[in-house]
């Protein structure tokens, strides 16, 4: 019979892609403000003012950040349009405050999920704006179904803007070979296990040989001194870099997610080590707190602890 936590997290992880669900919850009165209050130990509010103000507070502490303007999958035209915009606000209020940190976003948010070329177009609309402020744009990793086009759309925008990176996923069994591609272009590669359920055929679980691999890729990437942001909460596999000296490398992050870990983090960032936090701002954070609670099945306890007693989420003092 199968680990229960195991089952937990596959069935859970596939609610998350439950289109009706989200968008129940997204509409419904009684549920968004209530889950609202567990996602806020991860989303730093609903606004992007709440997303910035987060960022200050961090940056005056030492750590560099990621902002995103939380969403995927939209499939309307205008909302698609909608999201660049707001990704380029972001990046105008950002460069005003000469905050030369980074942006991250979904392809699916901005388009994908209309057509490929709509992505691509308001990509490098997005890219064209970040450059002008020396910010960076760090492309997310999305279901193995959409790999393919975000790698062929991240490649051709990297040529033209260098400061545009992407997300690989260690447990795909393909990132092989796309990294060894992916290494002759310009844009830094954030390295993640992945985070979607996929079939064996395809990804492999959690388990040490998916942190050997993950060793691996840094590696590769390190030896063609190549830009790397290492996002995990895995502090064996980080200990293990840690001995490995590679976080001693400037072109080296280690980059967290908002909300988990941020006593680790902290400690790499007292080491001196270029250490970075994810931020999430947005009303479409339905996904983004599945995937926190299915990656880890504790979080649970605090999800219904938040929703019970909401001051406990003040995340941004853990730092
Ligand atoms: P793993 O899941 O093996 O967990 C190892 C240990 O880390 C756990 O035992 C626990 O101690 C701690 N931990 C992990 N997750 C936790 C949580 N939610 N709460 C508390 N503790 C936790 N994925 C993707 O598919 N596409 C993407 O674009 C991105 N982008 C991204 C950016 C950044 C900056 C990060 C850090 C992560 C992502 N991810 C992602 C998510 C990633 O793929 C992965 O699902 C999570 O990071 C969890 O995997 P870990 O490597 O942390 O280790």
């Amino acid at each position: 019979m199968m680990n229960p936590e195991i089952q937990f997290t596959q069935a859970l992880k596939s609610i998350a892609r439950n289109e009706q669900i989200k968008s129940h919850i997204q509409h419904s009165t009684e549920l968004y403000p209530l889950l609202l209050k567990a996602a806020q130990r991860f989303v730093t509010g609903e606004n992007r003012k709440d997303g910035i103000v987060t960022a200050k507070e961090l940056i005056s502490n030492g750590y560099s950040v990621s902002l995103e303007y939380i969403g995927e999958n939209t499939t309307n035209l205008e909302e698609c349009q909608q999201a660049k915009q707001e990704f380029l606000y972001l990046i105008e209020e950002m460069g005003s405050m000469s905050m030369q940190q980074t942006v991250s976003l979904d392809l699916s948010h901005i388009g994908l999920s209309v057509n490929p070329d709509t992505a691509y177009l308001h990509l490098l609309e997005i890219a064209k704006k970040a450059q002008q402020y020396d910010i960076t744009v760090m492309i997310s990793m999305e279901e193995s179904s959409k790999t393919n086009d975000i790698v062929t759309i991240y490649k051709k925008t990297t040529e033209q803007y260098p400061n545009v990176g992407i997300t690989i996923q260690a447990h795909l069994f393909r990132s092989n070979d796309d990294i060894q591609e992916l290494i002759h272009y310009p844009g830094k590669i954030r390295l993640v296990k992945g985070a979607y359920q996929e079939p064996s055929t395809i990804a492999m679980p959690r388990s040490t040989e998916l942190n050997d691999r993950y060793l691996q890729f840094v590696e590769q990437l390190l030896g063609a001194n190549h830009p790397v942001s290492i996002a995990t909460h895995d502090e064996k596999l980080i200990q293990e870099m840690e001995y490995r000296q590679y976080f001693k490398q400037p072109q080296v992050e280690i980059e967290m997610l908002y909300g988990i870990r941020p006593d680790l983090l902290k400690e790499l960032k007292n080491k001196g080590y270029n250490s970075k936090v994810y931020l999430t701002y947005g009303t479409e954070w339905y996904l983004y707190l599945c995937h926190r609670i299915a990656e880890y099945p504790e979080n649970l306890y605090l999800a219904v602890t938040d929703i019970i007693q909401p001051s406990s989420t003040d995340t941004s003092r853990l730092y």
